[in-house]
């Protein structure tokens, strides 16, 4: 494959220089890390099944008109998106109570919210992604009131929809993290949702046991974390290409 040049590297992903101007491609790493970089690990597949999963909930976002960063993937770990311009702020929204909520609140792990809880996080390794308010946000000029605005809409939508597609396949969607970015397009600017959707930043739990199937069980070496993964992509459907290329070692670059 030819040489392309590697705007960014993140914990888990590399992005690089897409084909046509406005494009990019993202790539899958294996690489895990949990509290803040101060945990790291390689699942091996992980990339791969991320990719699959990613892929599948981004179309079907898509469908019911949420906007999405996702074009189309290209191979095993690799997806086109469009360029855009990342918002500094995670979108956390919480279904039931879990990780650092938890903590925070000293509330029972597993105890339905009475309704779902956004909370802003700003996107800095170096402060360690601080819970922040609508106040930190635009007063420092991380996001004006139209993107909140817009990222809590479209987080609300997306919650109600995931978590329905997730119960019809025996999983609670306990919370999640989403990362918008704004796209310029015929002197337009949307916001609309970038990064990944997948059990790296998505807290799930089987419907019937609460076994939990997601980064948890890397985070707090529950084990067999490539299986919960992998699971989910079955659920979802998905696995199948990406379960033969799993069990065929291969050189990926
Ligand atoms: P938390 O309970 O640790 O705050 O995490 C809430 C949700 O956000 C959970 O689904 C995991 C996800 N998350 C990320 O995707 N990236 C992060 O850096 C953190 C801290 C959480």
């Amino acid at each position: 494959m030819a040489r392309r040049r590697r705007i960014y590297e993140g914990k888990a992903k590399v992005l690089f220089e897409g084909p046509e101007p406005g494009t990019l491609v993202q790539y899958f790493k294996d690489d895990a890390t949990a509290f803040n970089n101060s945990k790291h690990g390689i699942i091996s597949g992980k990339g791969v099944l991320n990719n699959r999963i990613s892929e599948y909930l981004m179309l079907r976002l898509a469908e019911i008109g949420v906007p999405t960063h996702f074009v189309r993937r290209l191979n095993m770990r690799e997806q086109l998106v469009r360029e855009v311009e990342i918002i500094p702020i995670e979108v956390v929204i919480r279904n039931i109570a879990a990780g650092s909520l938890c903590k925070r609140f000293k509330i029972e792990e597993g105890t339905t919210l009475p309704r779902s809880i956004v909370e802003y996080y700003y996107k800095s390794d170096e402060l360690g992604d601080p819970l922040v308010s609508e106040e930190h946000i635009t007063a420092f000029g991380w996001a004006t009131t139209q993107d909140i605005d817009d990222m809590l809409a479209l987080g609300l939508r997306i919650n109600d929809f995931l978590t329905g597609l997730f119960l019809g396949v025996g999983l609670r969607l306990v919370d999640f993290k989403l990362e918008f970015g704004r796209l310029y397009e015929n002197e337009e600017v949307r916001v609309v949702v970038a990064d990944e959707i997948s059990p790296d930043n998505c807290r799930l739990w089987d419907a019937k046991t609460n076994e939990k199937m997601d980064k948890d069980r890397f985070r707090n070496d529950l084990g067999n974390v490539k299986e919960a993964y992998q699971e989910v992509a079955r659920r979802l459907g998905v696995l199948s290409e990406a379960d033969i290329d799993l069990k065929t070692p291969r050189v990926v670059n």
